[in-house]
């Protein structure tokens, strides 16, 4: 039976990933987590305990992650601070665990000949025109905005040098906006869902016609089980399912699927930076692959996901009040 060692697998993508792994696989499951503020851990609730574990620590402290890595037989890396507006605060978290956590796991992959599969996202590659016909694919040349980004573009090259230079065997993905059950609120889909629920107006930043291309976190969890078990050693694969939608659009769906007025939103202060466009091109993992995402309805999806809030106020509503003063010290 495999053991497989998740990194940030108590925050949003990861725990529905090892929910996902649970279900799915006979894998057992170690989760390494610091529990920053994103980090929670009520989000591996409920899994039972001979097969997965959490160990509560920094990807950052080697002796750690020399320990852990050395009993598993894979690592499944998405610990990263994950918010583009928070690094436009304070880039320094960014730097410490998406640049240098990255090279710690890296060390210990390397020392014990574990396989690693890397977690990134497809803002690595920076924006596109909303007219581009074209999407970015594993050849798209790297270009990122955001303290976020350029930390998460330079893990990957970091990645890419160890598969060079030291022959690990190690695997990229690189994948769309996420929405799903457990996301932090101070996210674009979460937040506007929370606003509603907590009796607050949404918050649109600038004219919202800035387009994301969204994933469902199940589909994004069985891509990534789809390269464990069959990607080729070295390569970068993109994950996406054709969800381009531009905010504005995402706004006034999710205020009716709540039985609000679309025009029941606010306007708020932009983005520095904004990337306007991102779209991936998935045709690589589908077709070499034979991935395919099973949430094709993203208004279903969607109205899933509001559920999931309306039933789980205990999860985020503590934590309501500072995530918007956050915000409103911006203007946002
Ligand atoms: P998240 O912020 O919800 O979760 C991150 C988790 O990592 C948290 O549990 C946090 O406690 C943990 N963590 C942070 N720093 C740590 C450290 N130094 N040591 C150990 N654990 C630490 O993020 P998410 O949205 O679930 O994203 C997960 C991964 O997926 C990230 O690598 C992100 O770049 C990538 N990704 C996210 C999206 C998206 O739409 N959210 C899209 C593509 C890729
Ligand atoms: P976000 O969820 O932060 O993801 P990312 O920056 O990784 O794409 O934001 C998604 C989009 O929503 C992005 O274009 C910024 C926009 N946005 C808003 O319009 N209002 C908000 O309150 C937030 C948090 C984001």
């Amino acid at each position: 039976m495999q053991k497989i060692l998740v990194t940030g697998g108590a925050g949003f993508i990861g725990s529905n990933f090892v929910h996902y792994v649970v279900e799915n696989t006979d894998m057992n499951v170690t989760v390494i987590d610091k529990l920053t503020y994103a980090g929670n851990r009520q989000n591996l609730a409920g899994l039972p305990e001979d097969r997965a574990q959490l160990v509560v620590g920094d990807i950052a402290d080697a002796a750690l992650m020399d320990e852990l890595v050395s009993t598993h037989d894979t690592v499944v890396h998405y610990a990263a601070e994950s918010h583009n507006d928070n690094s436009l605060r304070d880039p320094r978290p960014f730097l410490d665990t998406n640049i240098i956590g990255t090279y710690v796991i890296l060390e210990a992959c390397r020392k014990h000949d574990v396989r690693l599969h890397h977690i990134s996202t497809d803002e690595v590659y920076g924006d596109l025109e909303l007219d581009d016909p074209n999407r970015f694919t594993e050849t798209t040349p790297y270009n990122p905005s955001s303290p976020y980004s350029a930390t998460k573009a330079g893990s990957d090259l970091l990645v890419r040098a160890w598969v060079r230079s030291f022959g690990m065997r190690a695997t990229i993905s690189n994948c769309s906006n996420n929405y799903g059950p457990r996301q932090h609120i101070e996210k674009f889909i979460p937040r506007q869902i929370t606003n509603i629920l907590d009796g607050r107006r949404p918050k649109l930043y600038g004219a919202g016609l800035n387009v994301r291309d969204w994933i469902h976190s199940d589909d994004h969890s069985s891509a990534v089980l789809t390269i464990l078990e069959k990607g080729e050693l070295g390569e970068t694969y993109l994950i996406g399912a054709d969800g381009e939608k531009n905010n504005l659009h995402v706004i006034r769906l999710i205020l009716r699927l709540m039985g609000e007025p679309e025009d029941a939103f606010d306007h708020v202060a932009d983005r520095v930076g904004h990337d306007m466009r991102y779209a991936i091109d998935s045709t690589r993992l589908r077709s070499e692959l034979g991935w395919a995402p099973q949430f094709g309805d993203f208004e279903s999806g969607l109205g899933d996901t509001i559920d999931w809030y309306r039933e789980h106020v205990g999860w985020w509503g503590r934590e309501k009040s500072a995530v918007e003063a956050a915000y409103s010290t911006h203007s946002q």
